[in-house]
């Protein structure tokens, strides 16, 4: 399994202080897109809890137009308020999806918790069909909770970026 192996490098990524907190996340989508031939696109979107919007602050994979998501729209906007993990084996399976291009075919979103809040989340596409094992599920969960330790929150609970 390559995520064992892919643990100590992220611990390694978000432990460098001589890195700014975007720069070390998207080192971290970096790492895993290129690490894992069915991740193609990796992502990290945070909450304003205020306007009910997703912001995507670090990313790795094309550029997408989805930058800022309303709560409840797509599959990440539904994680925003569901607190859960949606795998999404078949995104044309899916009403509530928001596509990012023709060749995904499948996504898997994880939320994030800084103080038991749902802060944001890692969000992965693939151009496969069905990719994803509870190891993802497993593994991501473990990123999250890696970068949720360097992470501070302000009064509004919005994770502060320097
Ligand atoms: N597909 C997502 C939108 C974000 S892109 O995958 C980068 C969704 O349905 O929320």
């Amino acid at each position: 399994m390559p995520f064992d192996s892919l643990k100590p490098q992220v611990s390694t990524i978000l432990s460098d202080k001589k890195q700014s907190i975007l720069q070390r996340l998207e080192a971290v989508c970096s790492l895993l897109e290129s690490s894992i031939a069915y991740y193609d696109w990796v992502g990290f979107y945070f909450a304003d809890h205020d306007k009910q919007t997703l912001h995507l602050e670090a990313f790795s994979g094309a550029p997408t137009d989805h930058v800022t998501i309303p709560f409840g729209k797509g599959i990440c906007g539904q994680v925003a308020i569901s607190n859960e993990d949606f795998v999404v084996p078949n995104v044309q399976d899916q009403q509530n999806y928001i596509s990012c291009g023709i060749d995904v075919k499948s996504e898997v979103v994880i939320p994030l918790f800084k103080e038991g809040i749902n802060v944001g989340q890692i969000d992965i596409d693939s151009h496969v069909i069905d990719p994803f094992t509870e190891d993802d599920v497993v593994f991501l969960t473990w990123v999250n909770r890696e970068v949720s330790e360097i992470l501070t929150l302000d009064s509004n609970k919005k994770v502060v970026f320097e």
